[in-house]
């Protein structure tokens, strides 16, 4: 079954300047853990254990993160302060990492063809970190496999978003095929709200079939003169199936400020748990 994941790790994420001038967006903690620990973890839940990383300059601390420090590792052995790495070791422990390069940020559909060379010819999923999804009981990616399994067809997770916030978003236009599980017919990237063909908005998390590959290299440039995703995911579409499922669970836009602060917040108060 599915084995791989994909994490998209380029982008510059201007909105969180300058605390992003030299450091990862997705290394940015929510309280104790980075964006991208919590995406991984979620990929793992799912039996997703081989993680491919595309990277770009200045990510470097996302490698070192799911790499031994030993320095550390030898400083605080043996006494208290170890459990603090105990979540860290687990994904290490459980997990393979591969990292390639986008040398130019041509948009999520260029990072994810950049991704081609570990995956191969296999589906796989796709975390965005920056989206964080927290789930009761199976987190968001577990439940996509499931519903692969089923329809052997590339998913997108939607959620229903309010009209202020749809220009932010891909958005889908599908029929009903079972509730919250819709056959896609269109998809409209950062449409304005006349443009928008529903208020059903994509997030950060996909399975996608290995033929998207050969779709996004026909793919010309799109919204923003990115190689946009979304235009590769509607020809998929056109020739066959996509499916939008609308995943259990809550998402924090955690590449904006405000989702960033609601998330912690969240966080602090359901998950964290003090010493
Ligand atoms: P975003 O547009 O949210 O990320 O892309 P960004 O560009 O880093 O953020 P801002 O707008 O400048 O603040 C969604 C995801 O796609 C990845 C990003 O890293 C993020 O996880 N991405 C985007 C790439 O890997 N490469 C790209 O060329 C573009």
């Amino acid at each position: 079954m599915i084995k791989k994941c994909l994490f998209p790790v380029a982008g510059y994420g201007t909105r969180f300047l300058p605390a992003t001038k030299a450091m990862p967006k997705e290394m940015l903690p929510i309280v104790n853990k980075p964006l991208v620990q919590y995406g991984v973890e979620e990929a793992i839940e799912a039996g997703l254990v081989d993680i491919g990383m595309v990277t770009g300059r200045g990510k470097r601390a996302i490698a070192d993160h799911f790499d031994m420090n030993y320095e550390l590792e030898h400083q605080i052995s043996g006494s208290s302060k170890e459990q603090y790495l105990e979540s860290i070791r687990s994904v290490m422990g459980n997990a393979h990492f591969s990292f390639t390069r986008q040398v130019e940020m041509r948009g999520l559909g260029d990072a994810i063809l950049n991704g081609r060379r570990l995956i191969g010819d296999e589906p796989f999923g796709v975390v965005l970190s920056d989206d964080l999804c927290l789930c009761e009981d199976d987190g968001v990616m577990s439940q996509m496999v499931q519903l692969y399994k089923q329809f052997r067809c590339s998913i997108v997770a939607i959620q229903e978003v309010p009209d202020e916030l749809i220009h932010k978003f891909g958005v889908i236009k599908g029929e009903q095929m079972k509730d919250g599980i819709y056959s896609v017919t269109d998809m409209v990237e950062k449409p304005s709200l006349e443009e928008a063909p529903s208020n059903l908005a994509i997030i950060g998390r996909y399975i996608l079939t290995p033929d998207i590959f050969s779709i996004i290299e026909n793919t010309p440039p799109g919204k923003n003169g990115e190689v946009q995703l979304t235009d590769a995911l509607l020809a998929q579409a056109k020739n066959g199936c996509v499916l939008a499922y609308k995943f259990k669970g809550r998402r924090f836009d955690c590449g904006s400020v405000e989702g960033f602060v609601e998330a912690t917040n969240y966080v602090y108060e359901n998950i964290y748990k003090p010493e």
